[in-house]
């Protein structure tokens, strides 16, 4: 009987459980659910017998595959899955998946609120502006990105985009404007909303060059991970620009030291809360359970990414 185990720091909404458990022993294989585990040696040990695993923000590093011989699937029940360890698990024949837009309502929903709150002066009941007629540049537009797109037009915001991997008609025909250059992008949106994978070349790619050339009231929205930011240039232009602001879904590495002199002028959530709702745990969860079955029972690879 394959074993399947669902192994998240962060569980998953409860209501998810019992309708992924219902997936598994439909298809005559067993699951177990580990949560809130503290240390990475916890999820080394759990993996040993195992021959699929579900993870979120879940360290799947090579100690970890190297722990589960029997290991033949990683789904991670979200879109970023710069968590897991590719090249290991490439090397032992590990299938590794992702559930690309399933989450994708829940974080698009977040940045907007985030720029809400923020635009409203964190509710200090004191003035603050509106989002309608304010330029959003939306960088990167997969699934995070559209939903953005969309919630924001209903604000009444102007809204662009740049992806250099999208073919432009497909964003044209959602009425934005598209830009041929990442740096056009900046220089021309007074908000700009962050959905790039955090990978070897992206990491670090914000910082000094983009930021410094956004237009007044600067607002930059990280709902995607912290990494592809430059914080020793994010620093840099928050010094140097008493109008910009920097919102993000989990904090920087420096959020000491911007709360120490910014106060106003940034937020961050206290734990990564972009895909924390219930139906973005219910339906990533779902997926994940949905494609491990299918890849045993058909041989089904659908969002394989490496
Ligand atoms: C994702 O990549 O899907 C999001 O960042 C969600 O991550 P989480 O499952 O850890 O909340």
């Amino acid at each position: 009987m394959k074993k399947i185990l669902v192994a998240t720091k962060k569980p998953f909404d409860p209501a998810a459980i019992p309708q992924m458990k219902e997936i598994v022993d439909n298809a005559g294989f067993s699951v177990e659910i580990f949560e809130k585990y503290e240390e990475q040696s916890e999820l080394v040990n759990a993996v040993k017998d195992i021959d699929a695993l579900i993870v979120r923000s879940d360290k799947v590093t090579r100690e970890v595959v190297e722990a589960a011989a029997n290991l033949k699937i990683v789904v991670r029940a979200g879109a970023g899955y710069d968590n897991v360890d590719l090249d290991a698990c490439t090397e032992k024949g590990i299938t590794v998946m992702n559930t690309p837009g399933q989450n994708a309502n829940a974080v698009a929903e977040l940045a907007l609120g985030m720029m809400v709150y923020q635009a409203r002066g964190q509710f200090n009941g004191k003035p603050g502006t509106e989002l309608r007629n304010k330029t959003l540049g939306i960088h990167a537009y997969g699934n995070v990105g559209r939903l953005v797109a969309n919630i924001a037009k209903g604000f009444g915001m102007h809204v662009s985009a740049y992806d250099p991997f999208i073919d432009k008609n497909e964003i044209t025909k959602d009425g934005l404007k598209v830009y041929n250059s990442v740096e056009e992008l900046y220089a021309n949106n007074q908000y700009v909303s962050l959905h790039i994978p955090a990978n070897d070349k992206t990491k670090g790619s914000i910082g000094y060059d983009l930021l410094s050339k956004m237009p007044e009231n600067a607002v930059l929205v990280n709902t995607a991970r912290k990494e592809i930011i430059n914080e020793e240039e994010l620093l840099k232009v928050m010094g140097s620009r008493e109008d910009f602001t920097y919102i993000s879904d989990i904090a920087p590495d420096c959020k000491d030291k911007i709360a120490e002199k910014y106060e106003g002028r940034y937020y961050f959530t206290p734990k990564k809360m972009g895909a924390q709702t219930r139906e973005a745990n219910i339906n990533a969860g779902l997926a994940a359970a949905n494609q491990i079955v299918n890849f045993f029972k058909k041989g089904d690879t659908t969002f394989k990414v490496n």
